[in-house]
């Protein structure tokens, strides 16, 4: 089959070589992808927004199947754009992509099929918003409704701090804001919980837990992921139950209800407080670095289970998954999640030897004459499996350690909760 990804980033990379194992692949392409997609397959530089311009190169190319690694596309309508002109796309559409497009549309489905959450409010105008903070309990947690890449959640532990987030998002920091969604705090442990969807069936795809702040110790401020690891240490059968009929089992019906399908795959961001899951926010897509994380334990062939769900047929498929522990570091740009240099060379990365337990997926790379450049904030994606989260943590720094990028930076206590030392 002929395959084209949409993305750029670990998460595509990650995908990339999964579906590069296939016996069923043909021909890979990514759009735009980065330096590491470029090695196992060919990258096309096209904007993402330009739907009509990825249309005539998927027609002209005769692309059997299109997967759609980020969340912006889908929640512009790629994949109804796509349908429409009789492209097989893997991931959900315009409607159900809602789920991550609107924070207060997530809101309204836990409330009306009783999915467990933080109690919330939604307010309409500064004023209105100002006059509820009067005398609640903080931190309180403060939202904007729509896509902010990570960066529209404000936990604020006064009243100056809760003004501040609202007026910033009423004056229009992440866009256009008709609408501010406040919440309740809610304390416990978090854990990311994704599902395979084909419409009429769907799958657990593993568990994991990121760690989205900048510095050690999870301090300093958010970015998109500076590491994760797989499986998280709170999964068990009945945990797993609870989640699966407290809240997946309610959202597809009230997908059901919408009279849509949930195509693709469903990560729900939860908080677990003495056993019980409570529903954060859902993504669309799989996370990143969790994708990363996650791929490496997979045995069965990815491409198989996408064809599956583009195919209603994902109910015949068993998902296998190697017994083993991931974890993944992400190697930064100095500066990142602020300011950083672009364009800087990372000159060792063709002499690391990896084993076939180590992966390194790249982030904001570019090649250019045959040299490999960094381009982005979160650069490289170090993955190892093995036994034990300490024995993978070890190996993944010791792969840094030897790249020895001058103009980088990690955090070396990814999974502090689930390894003692
Ligand atoms: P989100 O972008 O919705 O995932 O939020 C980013 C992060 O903010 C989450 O991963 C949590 O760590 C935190 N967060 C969001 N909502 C809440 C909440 N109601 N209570 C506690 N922490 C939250
Ligand atoms: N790692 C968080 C996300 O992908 O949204």
């Amino acid at each position: 089959m002929k395959i084209a990804i949409l993305g750029s980033g670990g998460r595509e990379h990650a995908i990339a070589l999964q579906i590069s194992k296939s016996k069923k692949l043909r021909k890979l392409y990514c759009i735009p992808g980065n330096a590491g997609t470029s090695l196992i397959s060919k990258n096309i530089n096209l904007k993402l927004d330009s739907f009509n311009e990825i249309y005539n190169f998927l027609k002209d190319k005769e692309i059997d199947l299109v997967i759609v690694g980020p969340e912006k596309p889908l929640v512009d309508g790629m994949v109804d754009y796509l349908n429409k002109k009789n492209i097989k796309v893997f991931g959900p559409n315009q409607k159900v992509s809602r789920l991550e497009g609107s924070k207060i549309f997530t809101k309204k489905i836990c409330e009306k099929y009783s999915i467990p959450t933080a109690n919330f409010g939604i307010f309409k105008n500064k004023e209105d918003t100002f006059k509820f903070l009067q005398n609640r309990k903080m931190p309180l947690v403060i939202k904007a409704d729509g896509l902010a890449a990570g960066k529209g959640v404000y936990i604020c532990n006064d009243m100056e701090s809760s003004k501040n987030a609202v007026s910033e998002i009423f004056n229009g920091k992440f866009g256009k804001a008709d609408q501010i969604l406040v919440e309740e705090f809610l304390e416990g442990d978090e854990m990311s919980y994704f599902i395979i969807s084909d419409g009429l069936s769907y799958k657990s795809f593993n568990t994991a837990q990121d760690h989205k702040r900048v510095g050690e110790g999870d301090t300093g401020k958010n970015t998109g992921g500076m590491g994760a690891y797989s499986p998280s240490k709170l999964i068990n059968h009945d945990l797993e139950k609870k989640i699966i009929s407290k809240i997946i089992k309610p959202t597809l019906e009230a997908i059901e209800d919408m009279e849509q399908k949930y195509n693709g795959f469903l990560y729900a961001g939860l908080m677990i407080k003495d056993d019980e899951p409570y529903l954060i926010e859902y993504n669309v897509r799989m996370g990143d670095p969790e994708c990363q994380t996650i791929l490496p334990l997979l045995k069965t062939d990815l491409l198989d289970l996408i064809i599956a769900c583009c195919n209603n047929n994902l109910k015949e498929q068993n998902i296998d998954w190697h017994e083993k522990k991931s974890l993944c570091i992400v190697l930064c740009s100095k500066g990142y999640p602020e300011s950083y240099k672009k364009n800087i060379e990372i000159p060792n990365l063709k002499n690391l030897e990896l084993n076939k337990n180590n992966f390194i997926y790249h982030a904001g790379t570019k090649i250019s004459d045959d040299t490999i450049h960094a381009v982005g904030g979160r650069v490289l994606n170090f993955v190892s499996i093995s036994d034990n989260y300490l024995d993978s943590r070890n190996e993944v720094i010791d792969q840094i350690k030897k790249l020895n990028w001058k103009n980088g930076f990690y955090r070396s206590d990814i999974g502090y909760k689930v390894i003692d030392k």
